[in-house]
């Protein structure tokens, strides 16, 4: 993410939202989970606000020579080769443009971290990013045909499942323009999420939404306007699926009058987060990743 003011979101980062800083080399501010990840959060200083690349672990470097084939027949021209990753972390992988410029990049890393104990204070790791997408469409054939995830729930919005046991990785909704509507950091349990959510009301960062439980996914939610208005969520209990889940479409998921979650107990989200969802853009001129 690309933030005017670094001192004061890596302060947030590390003091109220509950991740450890990664030391770096560059000009970049890194931040791991308790999961065996390199760094879940990369924050650049930009002139404005902004998002830059969404980066994916991938399973080994064949499973990165095996995606970037997969693109290439997908036809997607703005494609590095796979090489050695010249960001935090390094590892091997490559960097792509999406069919609405977004910036994506896949990695294999040579090493990772151990884990790190579980802390109710503590994020794990990304649990999903949502999306804004101008062309709904063309960018979850991308994600279905180009990448290999797949469209296990559809409601207002499309839940996109990769390779891993939680529901959804990435969430596309439609909107006016290729931008972030949010990031979901996830902690282990209920009760580490409304013990964050009162740190961040103790901070000055009151709940825009939540806390409640979304329907699809299935997981408990609370959402904040964090530094700079980026907008973030606390979640936990996030539906774990294999092959024998049964994916549904918008009127399974649709909530009673008045209601937007499944417990019927938080009110709309508020307006400034309505705004800020839409705050984030993403440029087209970050997708290299190699040295
Ligand atoms: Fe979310």
């Amino acid at each position: 993410m690309g933030l005017t003011d670094l001192d004061r979101a890596a302060a947030f980062f590390q003091d109220i939202w509950g991740l450890e800083p990664v030391v770096a080399a560059g000009a970049s501010l890194c931040f791991r989970g308790t999961a065996p990840l390199h760094h879940i959060l990369e924050l650049r200083a930009t002139p404005v606000t902004r998002s830059i690349r969404i980066t994916f672990e991938v399973r080994d470097g064949a499973a990165i020579d095996d995606l970037h084939h997969r693109l290439r027949g997908f036809g997607v021209t703005d494609l590095e080769q796979p090489a050695a990753v010249a960001l935090p972390g390094g590892g091997y992988g490559f960097g792509c443009l999406d069919p609405e410029g977004r910036a994506l990049a896949f990695v294999a890393h040579a090493e990772d971290p151990v884990a790190l104990p579980q802390r109710p204070d503590k994020v794990i790791k990304i649990a999903h990013v949502n999306l804004n997408c101008a062309d709904p469409d063309a960018t979850c054939r991308f994600f279905l045909d180009g990448l290999g995830f797949t469209l296990i729930d559809e409601a207002a919005y499309r839940f996109l499942h990769c390779d891993s046991p939680d529901h959804s990785a990435i969430i596309l909704a439609p909107g006016k323009a290729a931008t972030l509507n949010h990031i979901a950091f996830e902690l282990p349990h209920a009760e580490a999420v409304m013990r964050g959510a009162g740190r961040m009301e103790d901070h000055g960062y009151p709940i825009e939404w939540g806390v409640g439980r979304h329907g699809p996914s299935d997981n408990i939610f609370a959402y904040f306007a964090g530094p700079e208005e980026m907008p973030i969520e606390y979640t936990t209990e996030v539906l774990q699926v294999d092959d024998s889940y049964t994916p549904h479409g918008p009127d399974y998921w649709r909530y009673p009058a008045g209601r937007t979650d499944l417990w019927g107990i938080t009110r709309p989200r508020s307006r400034r987060f309505s705004r800020i969802q839409e705050l984030f853009a993403f440029g087209r001129d970050d997708c290299r990743i190699t040295a």
